[in-house]
C-alpha cells in the first residue's frame, strides 16, 4: 500500500525522522493540491513542536528546490554566487556587493524580495531609480547576468511554489517560526537560483527577524549545514542590527547611501554599511574560489571599490534592466527625498544605550515608506536618516536624526514614535560588534 498522510504526521507527531520518500510525498500533495491542507497543517505543527534533524531538513529543502524551476546558468562560466540576509533596517548591502563581486569576476544572479512589515526590499529600494525594471525575463535575466556580471530580479511563480503553499498554512497556524521551516523556505528559494555558492548575513538584535542572538545563531548553523548538504558552499555571518544599519532608512536615501559608498564618498554615518559589504562581498569571491585567501579576496574586493571599478558596473546593470544610469552622477537629483526634513530630538542629555529598530522600520513604513499588504505602493522619497548611533553621546535638543515626510501632517507622530525608540541613559555603552561571528561547515 501506498504512503497514507496520516501515517507522515503520526510519525512525525511521536518525535520519529522521516524518511526521503515521506518528505518527497508530503511535498508533491502539498505541490499538487492533492494534500488536505488540514493534513499539511497538522505535519507542519508536528515539525514546530518536534523539530527536524539536519539530514530531514536538507530531504525537505531539496523537495521543495525541486517543486518549481531550478535555474541552470551552467552555459556562464563564471562561478554563481549570491548573498542572503534575513533581513532588518536599512540593510542595504545587496546594491554594494553585487556589483563588487560582479567586478571581480564572480556571477551574482540575485533573486530578492520585496519589503514587508519593518524591513525594506531590495526590489522596492531599485524601483526608485527611474526606470529600473526588476520585471525581466528569465531570458533577459541570463543574457543581463552574462554581459554584466550580476543581475537583479523578483521570485517568479515557478520557483519553489511548495514554499509559497506552505508559507500561506504556516503564518495561518502560528507555525513561521520553526527552524527546520524557516530554513527549508529559505534556502529552496535561494538554491533555485542554480548557485555555487552562498553567503548568508543572519541578522540579530532589535530590527531582526530572530532578534534573541542564540535563535540567530541556531538559524545560521541549520541555513550553513543545509545549503552544504544541497550541494552548494554556503556560510554565514551573524551579524548585528540593534540599530540601523548605516544612515538612511527609506528607499531613494538608501540607493542614495549605496551609490555614495561605490563612488567612494564615506562619511562616518555610513562605514558600517560599508565595512560589511566589503567583508561580506570578499567572503563571496573567496568561497568562489576566486582568490585562494580571504585576505587576497578583501584586497581585491577594496580595489574593485576604490579603482571605481564597481561603480561602473552598476551604472551597467541600472542601464541594462531599463534605469537612468546618471543615477551614478547625480543620485541627489535622481533619487529626490521629499521636501520636508524635520529634525527629530533628543528630549534629554545622555548616551544611547539602544534603539528599537523595528520601531524605526515601522515608523517609516507607516508614512509610507512600506507596506501592509503586498498590493500597497511605496513612497521612494520618505525616509530617515539616523544621525547618532548606540554607544553616542547626544544633548537635550540635538538631532538623533532626520525624518523626511511627504505631509507635514505626518511629522508628529512618526518623530514621536522614533524619538521613543531610542533609549538614552546616564551611563556610557560601547558601539554593539557588528560581525558578531563566522558560521562555516
Ligand atoms: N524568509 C523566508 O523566505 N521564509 C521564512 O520562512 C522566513 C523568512
Amino acid at each position: 500500500m501506498g504512503l497514507r498522510p496520516q501515517d507522515v504526521i503520526r510519525r512525525k507527531r511521536d518525535g520519529g525522522s522521516l524518511s526521503r520518500e515521506e518528505i518527497a510525498f508530503f511535498v508533491d500533495g502539498v505541490t499538487r493540491g492533492s494534500m488536505a491542507d488540514y493534513q499539511s497543517s497538522a505535519l507542519l505543527m508536528a515539525i514546530y513542536l518536534n523539530g527536524m534533524s539536519a539530514s530531514e531538513m536538507a530531504m525537505l529543502t531539496d523537495a521543495m528546490l525541486h517543486s518549481g524551476e531550478v535555474l541552470n546558468f551552467s552555459d556562464i562560466s563564471k562561478p554563481k554566487v549570491d548573498k542572503h540576509s534575513t533581513g532588518g533596517v536599512g540593510d542595504k548591502t545587496s546594491l554594494i556587493l553585487a556589483p563588487l563581486v560582479a567586478a571581480c569576476g564572480a556571477s551574482v544572479p540575485m533573486i530578492s524580495g520585496r519589503g514587508l512589515g519593518h524591513t525594506g526590499g531590495t526590489l522596492d529600494k531599485l524601483e526608485s531609480i527611474p526606470g529600473y525594471r526588476v520585471h525581466l525575463s528569465l531570458a533577459e535575466f541570463r543574457v543581463i547576468l552574462d554581459r554584466i556580471g550580476f543581475a537583479m530580479m523578483g521570485q517568479t511563480a515557478e520557483i519553489a511554489p511548495a514554499d509559497k503553499k506552505l508559507y500561506a498554512l504556516r503564518d495561518a497556524t502560528a507555525t513561521v517560526e520553526a527552524i527546520p521551516l524557516i530554513v527549508a523556505s529559505i534556502m529552496s528559494k535561494k538554491l533555485a537560483a542554480g548557485l555555487d555558492a552562498l553567503v548568508l548575513d543572519v541578522k540579530t538584535g532589535s530590527g531582526a527577524f530572530m532578534s534573541n542572538e542564540d535563535d540567530a545563531r541556531n538559524l545560521a548553523q541549520a541555513l550553513v549545514s543545509t545549503g552544504n548538504s544541497c550541494g552548494v558552499r554556503t556560510e554565514a555571518l551573524l551579524t548585528d542590527m540593534s540599530q540601523p544599519l548605516g544612515r538612511g532608512v527609506g528607499h531613494a536615501i538608501e540607493v542614495r547611501e549605496c551609490i555614495e559608498i561605490l563612488r567612494n564618498e564615506v562619511n562616518q554615518g555610513v562605514r558600517p554599511v560599508m565595512e560589511l559589504s566589503l567583508e561580506l562581498a570578499a567572503r563571496m569571491i573567496a568561497i568562489s574560489c576566486i582568490e585562494s585567501s580571504l585576505e587576497a579576496a578583501r584586497e581585491k574586493i577594496q580595489l574593485a571599490l576604490t579603482s571605481g571599478a564597481a561603480l561602473e558596473c552598476f551604472r551597467r546593470n541600472v542601464e541594462a534592466q531599463g534605469g537612468d544610469p546618471a543615477v551614478c552622477d547625480e543620485p541627489a537629483r535622481l533619487l529626490p527625498l521629499t521636501p520636508h526634513e524635520v529634525k527629530v530630538e533628543s528630549t534629554r542629555t545622555g548616551f544611547i544605550t539602544g534603539i528599537n529598530a523595528a520601531e524605526i522600520g515601522r515608523a517609516i513604513a507607516s508614512i509610507g515608506g512600506g507596506r501592509t499588504r503586498i498590493e500597497d505602493a511605496i513612497d521612494p522619497g520618505v525616509g530617515y536618516a539616523a544621525e547618532s548611533r548606540i554607544g553616542g553621546e547626544v544633548k537635550a535638543g540635538e538631532a538623533l536624526g532626520l525624518l523626511y515626510c511627504r505631509e507635514l501632517g505626518q511629522a508628529q507622530t512618526a518623530s514621536e514614535r522614533i524619538r521613543a525608540a531610542y533609549i538614552i541613559g546616564d551611563e556610557p555603552t560601547s558601539a554593539p560588534r557588528l560581525i558578531k561571528e563566522v558560521i562555516t561547515a
